[in-house]
């Protein structure tokens, strides 16, 4: 049977027969590239994504309760730092970044780690990751392998910045690029949209396809072959992310009772209105299990309730900074009972109708986007650590173009931490009545990974009020 005739039957099978309409009408190149998209594609899954996602909003959180947070103190930390730091001198560590999303709400055009993000030389977000590892491979006489979660659509442009920027120094063959998968958008009926002429409209499968595509390109196995044991997960969006933070693998492979399958990082909410996703428990039959809610799932009331200290009851913000060991990861890959769970979003997506030929740019959401959440494996782990930190220290991501979580806003945090690092050492910093920083203060990770960091470098001086200064 040809391939075509597959293809009908394939798409026939999984009620998206429409998808071949007009396709006699591609050039014999144009049609063999659009029938091996359809083929990659995966069909059979849809219609259960589809059933699983409308039934989402019924979940029942009134068994939520506020996580279990483990605070630094000197104490814990040394603990940690030395359990953490024998495992990282030991190359059982890796980093992995997801970096395969769309940045829109940015206007970026490149891929959102070229955007240069520090606060005076504008070092592009891989440069500032690049650097720390750099920095932690010189302290710990070690290599760091870096597994990069790309798109199609960005994986090319995200290896030649890496290329053109002769990978920062570090070992070409440390960084492993992983372009993960892609899922088609569909309108209400769950039929698969074309956004041009023998082109399938898709969506990267979101960060919960992490655990697919490091199964798929073999890089977990490389992982096991290179005998490395835990993952220091982070986003691409994040410049004040501590990379390898071996306070936070150290606890994580503390876990009460065994060594953590997955743990995470939070920050205080700023306030209960932040778009920020919350950690949790809630009792299983297993036992108290972490989980994530996001803020649009999260309601008003729950998002507003205080503790008897009058904090935020449900104000664990995720950051989305994990350790995820390597065996768990492997388990949520091959098995087949333990399957992240599908989200779906209502959004606006350019589409083709080969019926008529018309292009339609709609002005509002025609199209269901479907993306695994990383965050929803937490559930799955049987050990799991929250360590709590400080937006000032670990938090200043860039998601929009103003306002929060805006480049200024980072700059800012960025700011306030370098400065609060270089007071430590007794540099004088100027501040605003607010206590915020008056000064543009850029430190770079070879100069140092943490305040500590700075005091052999003996910058005694003080910073005058609006000054740059770099480091
Ligand atoms: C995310 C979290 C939120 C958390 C916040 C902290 C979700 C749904 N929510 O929100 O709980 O509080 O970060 O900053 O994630 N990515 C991929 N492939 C994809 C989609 C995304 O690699 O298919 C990557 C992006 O490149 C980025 C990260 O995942 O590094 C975050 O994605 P984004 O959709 O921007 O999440 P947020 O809404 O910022």
């Amino acid at each position: 049977m040809d391939r075509m005739q597959q293809t009908k039957e394939r798409l026939d099978r999984a009620g998206q027969a429409h998808l071949l309409v007009g396709a006699e009408k591609l050039g014999a190149p144009e049609l063999v590239r659009f029938l091996n998209e359809i083929n990659s594609l995966p069909l059979e899954d849809l219609a259960g994504m589809l059933a699983q996602t409308s039934s989402q909003k019924s979940r029942d959180l009134s068994a939520l309760a506020p996580p279990n947070i483990i605070h630094h103190n000197a104490a814990n930390s040394q603990e940690f730092r030395e359990v953490g730091e024998e495992l990282i001198r030991r190359a059982k560590v890796a980093a992995f970044t997801v970096a395969g999303g769309q940045g829109t709400r940015l206007g970026w055009r490149g891929p959102k780690g070229t955007y240069p993000a520090t606060v005076v030389t504008g070092k592009p977000l891989f440069r500032v990751f690049a650097e720390q590892l750099l920095a932690t491979e010189r302290r710990y006489s070690v290599r760091i392998p870096w597994f990069i979660m790309t798109s199609p659509q960005n994986d090319a442009d995200t290896q030649a910045f890496f290329a053109d920027n002769n990978y920062f120094g570090r070992h070409k063959q440390e960084h492993i690029f992983i372009p993960q998968g892609v899922v088609p958008c569909t309108d209400a009926d769950g039929r698969i949209l074309l956004s041009d002429a023998g082109h399938v409209a898709t969506n990267p499968d979101g960060h919960g396809g992490a655990i697919r595509a490091l199964h798929q390109t073999g890089a977990l196995k490389e992982m096991v072959a290179r005998g490395i044991t835990q993952l220091s997960y982070f986003q691409v969006d994040n410049p004040l992310v501590r990379v390898i933070d071996p306070v936070f693998i150290g606890a994580h492979v503390s876990a009460k009772g065994s060594s953590g399958e997955m743990s995470s990082k939070c920050v205080p909410k700023r306030n209960a209105a932040e778009k920020v996703g919350v950690l949790c428990n809630f009792p299983t039959p297993k036992g108290d299990r972490t989980t994530v809610i996001e803020y649009s799932d999260l309601p008003a009331a729950m998002a507003q309730q205080r503790d008897a200290g009058g904090e935020l009851a449900f104000g664990a913000a995720n950051i989305a900074v994990h350790v995820i060991s390597v065996e768990f990861a492997q388990r949520l890959a091959l098995s087949a009972e333990i399957k992240l769970p599908w989200h779906r979003a209502h959004k606006k997506v350019p589409c083709f109708d080969p019926a008529t030929g018309a292009h339609t740019q709609p002005d509002k959401p025609n199209a269901f986007k479907f993306e695994c959440f990383i965050f929803d494996a937490l559930p799955l782990a049987q050990s799991s650590v929250t360590l709590q930190t400080t937006r000032m220290e670990e938090f200043a991501p860039i998601k929009n173009a103003e306002g929060e979580d805006s480049p200024a806003s980072s700059h800012r945090i960025q700011s306030d931490r370098n400065g609060a690092w270089l007071e430590s050492v007794g540099v004088i910093i100027p501040r605003r009545t607010d206590g915020s920083v008056d000064a543009k203060i850029e430190i770079g990770p070879l100069a140092a990974l943490e305040a500590n960091d700075l005091r052999n470098r003996n910058p005694a001086r003080s910073i005058r009020r609006g000054e740059e200064f770099v480091m």
